[in-house]
């Protein structure tokens, strides 16, 4: 007898064989049908019991959410929408699901209900859908920098710098708290945090996978980045994870072009590979959108949006251009920003980075040369000497999607940059060290992975495309 999945016996004939398959009961209708789901496909196979010899006890734990083992013959289907199901001969629970507290129950439930119970959140059929267009998202990205010449390599988790010098770190310590250090002022000694240093949870892999690249030409980094920021918001997180290529003798334009090249790439994937799992979200999006008013519907699909993307040029505007546009705009026809931009200089907020992608220029927008006084102190100084190489995507409905830049690649330039922010030079000498030694241009990009779940499943928060999110409020799995 031959072990399948739910997704291999759904694209068998119905040759009668005798087959064996595990998996977990969605729902058991009239003592006969069950819907069978085992994770690897969004759909259930139906499975017909013979409830007229079917002992009456074992009948009874068939219940939602149980774990059980079916023998059986796959044979053609009667019922709509399925060519196949399986007349079972045997039966095995392996686990019972008590129906009164099972949580998962076979009706809607509220996406807040579900972030309390993640940890069965994914045996619904919109989690199980999310997390595999996620799995799917994440191969794609290593498949894209494989064909393209890529290095994968992993950055430090534990770290002394503050990659973006915007002090949102969390401290890592392994210091007694009884019984703590003190310095001179009789204050606790922090630089004791970690055998002698102060250090922290990363916030970007990026100055470390610059060393890379000033070596190994074009390399990436896919990991775990943590943020100490106010994450109360449906787009941030305390800890998410990032993506961030970065290659030597690439100038910003270049990192424009492989940024768009990649976000088309991956996104193309799921629309070539997760077909079920995207009509599926975005049926359940269409029913969403069936209860606001006709003027607030998106005028696109979930699927559409996707192609959309894929299928057309990203357009590229300088911050300044950007400015001009936003001053001389009304969002609406009475109502202006909540923000006005007076000046230039100013930081734009979600509200103009949401107006020019969904409204202005109704497509994805990479804005570029941004002021350097709002910006981290590593990017390159242009030569009007106010604007660095910067790169911000904006994506519809997300807002910022990616970060970039070309980096500052000259010595003394760089310097004086982190004197004037006060960053301290023997922090960062290994990172100073790369301007010493065989400098050269180099640019590379993060990309926010959750955010790029988010566009990719129609999700408007954060929290429900990451299996465990980590927020003020969710912390306890
Ligand atoms: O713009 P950020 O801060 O850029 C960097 O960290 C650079 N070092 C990247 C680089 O050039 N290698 O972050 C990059 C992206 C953002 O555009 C956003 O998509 C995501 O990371 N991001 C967050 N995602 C979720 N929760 C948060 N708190 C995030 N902060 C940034
Ligand atoms: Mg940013």
């Amino acid at each position: 007898m031959t072990s399948y999945t739910v997704a291999e016996l759904l694209t068998q004939e119905p040759k009668l064989q005798p087959i064996e398959v595990k998996g977990w009961v969605r729902t058991f209708r009239a003592k006969r049908f069950i819907a069978l789901n085992d994770g690897s496909t969004l759909k259930n196979i139906q499975c017909v019991v013979d409830f007229e010899n079917t002992d009456e006890i074992l009948l009874k734990r068939i219940t939602t959410g149980a774990a059980v083992h079916i023998k059986g013959e796959l044979v053609e289907s009667q019922g709509k929408g399925q060519n196949v199901e399986i007349t079972v001969t045997e039966i095995d629970i392996l686990g019972d699901s008590d129906p009164e507290t099972y949580p998962i129950q076979p009706k809607k439930h509220s996406f807040e209900f579900l972030r309390d119970n993640a940890h069965l959140r994914t045996r619904t059929n919109t989690f199980s859908a999310i997390m595999r267009l996620r799995s799917s998202l994440s191969f794609a990205i290593h498949k894209y920098f494989n064909e393209n010449g890529f290095y994968y390599m992993h950055t430090p988790i534990i770290t002394g710098s503050d990659a973006e010098g915007a002090g949102e770190m969390f401290r890592v310590t392994n210091l007694d708290d009884k019984n703590p250090p003190l310095n001179d002022q009789g204050d606790v000694d922090y630089k004791e945090d970690f055998f002698g240093r102060e250090t922290n949870l990363t916030v970007s892999g990026q100055l470390e996978a610059e060393t890379y690249a000033m070596s190994l030409g074009k390399v990436y980094t896919f990991g775990p980045t943590f943020r100490a920021e106010n994450s109360n918001t449906s787009r941030h997180l305390a800890e998410f994870w990032m993506i961030e290529p970065e290659v030597a003798f690439m100038d910003l334009d270049g990192n424009m072009d492989l940024a768009e090249d990649f976000m088309k790439a991956v996104l193309g994937h799921v629309l070539e590979n997760n077909m079920d799992d995207l009509e599926f979200l975005e049926k359940r999006l269409q029913d969403e959108e069936k209860t606001k008013p006709q003027a607030e519907r998106s005028p696109m699909s979930l699927i559409e949006k996707l192609k959309f993307v894929v299928d057309n040029n990203f357009k590229r505007v300088s911050y300044t251009e950007a400015i001009d546009i936003l001053r001389n705009s009304k969002p609406n026809k009475k109502k202006k920003f909540n923000y006005i931009i007076e000046e230039w200089g100013a930081d734009l907020q979600s509200e103009h980075e949401r107006y020019l992608v969904e409204k202005h220029f109704k497509c994805p927008v990479i804005l570029f040369d941004y002021p350097a006084d709002i910006k981290a102190f590593y990017m390159r100084l242009n030569d009007d000497g106010k604007t660095v190489r910067a790169m911000d995507i904006l994506f519809p409905g997300i807002g910022e999607i990616v970060g970039g830049a070309q980096r500052e690649e000259r010595l003394e330039v760089l310097k004086e940059k982190m004197s004037a922010l006060d960053i301290d030079e023997k922090e960062l000498w290994w990172y100073l060290d790369l301007r010493k030694y065989g400098t050269a241009v180099h640019s590379g990009f993060g990309l926010g992975f959750e955010r790029l779940v988010m566009f990719a499943t129609g999700m408007t928060n954060i929290r429900d495309v990451i299996p465990f999110p980590r927020t003020p409020q969710n912390a306890e799995f």
